[in-house]
């Protein structure tokens, strides 16, 4: 039943990700924890020249910068610069009584080739009236378009014609049609501002060879880049996070130096990955991301290098699939992602029914990051244990995890444990 559960689930979604379509059968699927394999996993303070980090320095000198490179070279492929000169932002509209006066809503494009029209990226700004300025925010990118997370008919609806989520669905019909993952209201009303943005404006996703969206930017930068190396479509996504950023920097009543970058499942990958590159962001979460984000590699659980590389082999660089089978070469594994975004908040987040994902594996993960995050004087994962806890029972420190009853999807009560997050560890 499970295994048919991810079977369909790999089927539907590959099947609207991908223009050519890929028929893989998911025979490798274990869910099974008596089969999870035995597995070391790589020590995140040890260095490649075979010396162990003894102090933050040596981490934030040498074993950081080597850690965060080989995730670029051999799995999510390297993080682009920025053309400064090219990257412009404009306000296209303000509502200063949204929700019944709580909030201010803005729309605001971000150019990444200015002049030129495109690629761009659209965000919905909204920001509590009644907090005190400037406040902390989260970015989320969405699904389907800024007017799918909320019913206020102000915002605009999403005029992206690649992007396979909307295609012939992004009208009036979708308002809305996501809020109940975005609860911007109750976000409002606790001190934050909630920015959002269709992750298609970044990149479409699917494999086009790397060609439209911001990929588009990215060839006369990589000319030094091994092209298995090459930025993938997960890069480039965290890529237009951190652009996202540097629009929000210019927003006076948002406190860029405390702004969350949160996702949802391959955006949940993304989140990882953005904070992993990106220091300025000052707490990640991830939302069910499973394998390529928050789930170990090496444990045999869930979706597998194989199995992500077929449905989707735009998100990595082709250094990837060449793990396919010999996971323990892997220079690194996925604990390591996390502990990229030390000492930063971190909240790791499951589902108990989203088995795919492999919530054991995403636990150990955030668990396995502590070393770094006590190295660095943090508390790091705080008392919890060697073993997932029960259901609904957050656990952890400055690392976060919980495991909340039900799907794959990012709920209320997933919100509810971010704020608190966040009120701990995002305040002034
Ligand atoms: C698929 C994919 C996952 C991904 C998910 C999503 O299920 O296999 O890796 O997290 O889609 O983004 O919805």
């Amino acid at each position: 039943m499970k295994l048919l559960h991810s079977v369909l689930r790999t089927a539907c979604l590959c099947a609207a990700a991908l223009a050519a379509p890929v028929l893989f059968a998911d025979e490798e699927t274990n869910y099974d924890e008596a089969l999870a394999g035995s597995y070391t996993l790589p020590d995140p303070l040890a260095c490649a020249d075979g010396t162990r980090v003894a102090a933050p320095e040596e981490w934030f000198g040498k074993r950081r910068p080597e850690l965060l490179e080989q995730f670029q070279t051999e799995m999510y492929g390297v993080m682009p610069g920025v053309n400064r000169e090219r990257l412009a932002f404009e306000t296209l509209r303000e509502n200063p009584v949204a929700l019944d006066g709580k909030a201010a809503f803005k729309e605001m494009r971000v150019y990444f080739d200015a002049p030129n029209p495109a690629p761009k990226l659209d965000l919905l700004i909204c920001i509590p009236n009644r907090a005190e300025k400037p406040v902390p925010a989260f970015l989320i990118p969405n699904f389907q378009g800024n007017h799918t997370v909320c019913s206020d008919p102000w915002i605009s609806i999403s005029d992206n014609t690649e992007a396979i989520h909307t295609r012939n669905v992004n009208g009036e019909e979708r308002r809305g049609y996501k809020k109940d993952r975005y609860p911007i209201e109750t976000i409002i009303d606790r001190g934050y501002a909630f920015v959002t943005g269709f992750y298609e404006d970044i990149d479409p996703d699917f494999d086009d060879g790397r060609q439209n969206g911001v990929h588009s930017l990215f060839a006369a930068m990589e000319q030094d880049v091994p092209e298995e190396s090459r930025a993938a479509t997960i890069t480039a996504w965290a890529w237009g996070l951190s652009r996202a950023l540097d629009a929000l920097e210019t927003v006076p009543e948002i406190d860029s130096s405390r702004v969350a970058v949160a996702g949802h499942s391959r955006l949940g990958k993304t989140a990882l990955w953005a904070g992993a590159n990106d220091p300025r962001f000052a707490l990640v979460i991830s939302n069910d991301s499973g394998c390529g984000g928050a789930a170990l590699t090496r444990r045999n659980f869930g979706e597998t290098i194989n199995t992500i590389t077929h449905g989707f082999p735009h998100w990595f660089c082709p250094r990837y699939k060449t793990y396919i089978g010999r996971t323990d070469e892997l220079p690194f594994d996925q604990h390591e992602l996390i502990a990229l975004i030390a000492p930063r908040p971190v909240y790791v987040a499951s589902a108990s029914e989203d088995l795919w994902a492999d919530p054991t594996g995403e636990f150990l993960s955030a668990r396995n990051a502590d070393p770094v995050y006590r190295l660095l004087g943090t508390e790091g994962i705080g008392g919890a244990g060697d073993t997932p806890p029960e259901a609904d029972t957050p656990v952890g420190a400055i690392i976060h995890y919980h495991r909340r009853t039900g799907k794959h999807n990012i709920t209320e009560y997933d919100w509810a444990q971010y704020l608190d997050f966040a009120d701990r560890y995002m305040t002034n």
